[in-house]
């Protein structure tokens, strides 16, 4: 009995021996369907990248044509003549003039900029957190990197958006000398905000706010005279 059950095991042990190797060899000749030949055309599905870097590069234009790709829009364009408009109400004040030396804060990608220049105000410095040269520069509104008194009128459209308004506020009085002009434009506002924004220029006399419509949108313009220290 004993006997029959060795012999019996053996031979099994063999059948399976046999079929794995079959299988093993079949599993070896036969080629995946998902491996595709090397002279084969790629199936849509199965088009991997030649190595990691495979993909089509970004386009990357030159400085000068992104710019002037930039300011030949439509939208541009409109938005610089609406600042333009802007400030020329601020040359008919005598707040500004050719010669003034203007800084503008938050500037964005430096529509005012272009604006300012085009008035013929030929000393313009503007600075955002993300630069658009040549227009703008990077610097932090709150910790602007200028000596004290430099400035004859210093401008933000963002004070609003500012993460810390009185301290945006006062670095804008700190580089606009005494005697100079801090002007801001914020959405359209009623008095009691008027005054809350007044009160963030510690050192500065209210001059006058007005509606005005600024890039097609309705706010309120804030001027504020840096006063000279006792
Ligand atoms: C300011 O500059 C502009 C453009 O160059 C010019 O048309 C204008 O007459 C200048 N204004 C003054 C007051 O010089
Ligand atoms: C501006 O418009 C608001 C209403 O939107 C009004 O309350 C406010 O008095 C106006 N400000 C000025 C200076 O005219």
């Amino acid at each position: 009995m004993d006997r029959h059950i060795e012999v019996f095991l053996k031979r099994l042990s063999y059948i399976a021996l046999t079929i794995g190797t079959f299988t093993f060899i079949v599993l070896l000749l036969q080629t995946p369907d998902t491996c595709v030949a090397p002279d084969s055309p790629p199936k849509p599905h199965l088009r991997f990248p030649k190595h990691s870097c495979g993909y089509k590069p970004r386009q990357h234009l030159p400085l000068h044509k992104k710019n002037n790709r930039l300011w030949s829009t439509k939208a541009w364009q409109n938005q610089v003549h609406s600042f333009a408009l802007f400030f020329q109400s601020f040359h008919q004040m005598g707040l500004l003039h050719n010669h003034s030396n203007v800084l503008c804060v938050s500037a964005g990608a430096g529509h005012e900029v272009m604006a300012l220049s085009q008035l013929g105000v030929a000393d313009v410095t503007a600075v955002e957190l993300l630069d658009s040269p040549p227009l703008v520069s990077r610097a932090d509104p709150h910790n602007l990197p200028f000596f004290d008194d430099v400035f004859d009128l210093g401008f933000s459209a963002r004070l609003a958006e500012a993460l810390f308004p009185s301290r945006f506020a006062a670095e804008m009085e700190r580089t606009v000398r005494p005697g100079g002009v801090c002007a801001v434009v914020v959405d359209e506002c009623g008095d009691d905000e008027v005054k809350e924004i007044v009160g963030l220029f510690r050192n500065s006399r209210f001059l006058g706010a007005m509606n005005v419509t600024l890039t097609g949108l309705r706010m309120t313009r804030i001027i504020l005279r840096v006063k000279h220290l006792p």
